[in-house]
């Protein structure tokens, strides 16, 4: 029996997963490693803790499953998008990655428009810069930094750090490269005009692959640690949403996924570049063949219910443990028990600035409407409303671009709720499928890794042999026009609070 590995080095931590090439998974693993948050707004990590957790859970999947190190055909990578890894010239880490949300470089992102011009740095990587993404993380450690700066030769991202300590290459691929914004997201190389003039060099940028090139194979030292076998090769791998996307069949146009995940994401699969002249949606490259995609991402969607869980709701966490069950259903269980709209109030989930649709790194978390009569449950509605209408938002600038959405996929944590996924249906007025099973971006980046392997070749009917569809669940029309009602409102909130939100983020720094 043929096996490949799929490794997921996410924001709270590494997943390892061990498929067969039926796609049966026959151990997964999965290890948690801290985020740090020196300053309010920022976001770092220790590469060294996703290596760590790597290792690990590598071993551990072995371990679980019993199989021969011998038996794995591929491994793959599937990683956070946009963080930042600065390395020596003798491949030490020089400070923690900044993460994806990070948000501390609001003015990079001005500095960069006013060097390259804000139409021609679109023209060239198809995105504005943005505070998450990676190319003004390089030029905030050019400011903030300098002597941090001036030791890096090279600029990595997280996955990526990984494949190095496996494979001892420097290599990226496509599908992530595209989300430092220094990458022709067109033509699927690194865009010279726009590292030259931001002073970034060349050769700090490792070269780039396919998703499902191999780049590399495991060396002895990381045979050694993690007991996979010397010489078993390593594909690119992909950015953490292509993986998912790839994992979960959205490799076709039309087939879109509603992932309510830390972020909320929507991504749309397109077979040429089609980009969004408003900048409100992303436009990078899919780690399949030939193929890019349209994706919003807003910052905070399950984030937003932990703040709930963490700061407020605090106490149902021993009550859930006493009941044997998870704390989330308590909340949505309360949610149900408010009518739509939460009898008058909203909440706008920005918790942490929002990046689609408004990029507005200033925006801020808000409940509107308080009053004497709302009580805990009204707030876990409002919440749970509030999310869902940032995902219709980006939905809706996906279809206004003429993308084709003709089946809408829900994933992520936030998916399991039953609530939450009938709350989905009905805000966005489309029948959402569910999936029989959905292992995440771990089960992309093994797809990849069998595609690189020669176990696979098309991804469509890969991905179909590998999961169906369970459910399907239907919008209730009556709730559909009420949430309309209520989803205008929750757009013009955000509208009549944006010209003050700077000002309230004045007082938080
Ligand atoms: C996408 C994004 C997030 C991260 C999460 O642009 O920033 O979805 O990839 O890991």
């Amino acid at each position: 029996m043929a096996y490949l590995l799929g490794l997921d080095i996410g924001t709270s931590g590494t997943k390892a997963i061990l498929i067969d090439e039926a796609g049966k998974i026959v151990a997964s693993a999965m290890e948690e490693y801290p985020l740090l948050t020196p300053k309010p707004g920022w976001a770092e990590q220790h590469p060294g803790d996703w290596w760590k957790a790597t290792v690990s859970t590598t071993k551990k999947v072995l371990t679980d499953s019993g199989v021969d190190a011998g038996e794995i055909k591929g491994v793959g990578l599937s990683g956070q998008m946009h963080g930042s890894v600065f390395l020596d010239q003798g491949r030490q880490v020089i400070r923690p990655a900044l993460l994806w949300c990070d948000a501390r470089t609001t003015a990079e992102c001005d500095e960069i428009n006013a060097i390259v011009g804000a139409e021609r740095f679109h023209q060239l990587v198809a995105n504005p810069p943005l505070v998450g993404f990676t190319a003004p993380k390089v030029l905030w450690l050019k400011n903030k930094e300098p002597e941090n700066y001036a030791k890096v030769r090279h600029i990595m991202l997280p996955k990526d750090y990984v494949r190095m300590q496996l494979t001892g290459e420097i290599l990226s691929e496509v599908s992530d490269a595209a989300g430092t914004v220094l990458f022709n997201v067109a033509k699927r190389e690194w865009a010279d005009e726009v590292l030259d003039a931001l002073g970034i060099a060349r050769e700090w940028m490792p070269e780039t692959r396919e998703s499902f090139d191999v780049c590399g194979t495991i060396t002895s030292e990381a045979a050694a640690l993690t007991g996979l076998k010397e010489g078993t090769p390593v594909v690119g791998g992909g950015a953490d949403n292509t993986c998912g996307a790839v994992g979960s069949g959205v490799v076709c146009e039309g087939r879109v996924s509603a992932s309510l995940g830390t972020s909320g994401v929507v991504f749309a699969p397109t077979n040429e570049l089609r980009v969004d002249p408003g900048m409100r949606v992303h436009s990078f490259v899919h780690s399949t063949r030939n193929q890019w995609y349209l994706m919003g991402c807003m910052i905070s969607a399950g984030m937003a219910l932990r703040w709930y869980r963490d700061n407020v709701a605090f106490d149902e966490i021993a009550l859930a443990e006493k009941e044997g069950r998870d704390v989330y259903d308590r909340y949505t269980e309360g949610a149900g028990r408010v009518p739509i709209g939460a009898e008058g109030l909203w909440f706008l989930p920005y918790l942490q600035g929002e990046r689609s649709p408004l990029n507005d790194p200033y925006a801020r978390g808000s409940f509107v409407g308080l009053s004497f009569k709302h009580n805990r449950d009204h707030l876990a509605r409002a919440i749970l409303e509030g999310v869902t209408y940032g995902m219709r938002d980006m939905l809706e600038v996906i279809k206004e671009l003429g993308t084709n959405v003709s089946e809408i996929r829900a994933l992520g944590g936030g998916a399991k709720s039953p609530f939450w996924r009938q709350m989905m249906a009905d805000v966005f007025g489309e029948e959402i499928v569910i999936l029989s099973h959905e292992e995440g971006p771990a089960m992309g980046a093994a797809i990849l890794a069998g595609v690189g392997a020669g176990l696979f070749n098309d991804f469509k009917a890969t991905a179909d042999a590998m999961v169906s569809i369970a459910q399907r669940i239907e919008p209730n029309a009556e709730a559909h026009a009420q949430y309309t009602e209520r989803f205008e409102i929750f757009r013009s909130l955000y509208q009549a609070l944006k010209p003050q939100f700077p000002e309230v983020v004045k007082f938080q720094q």
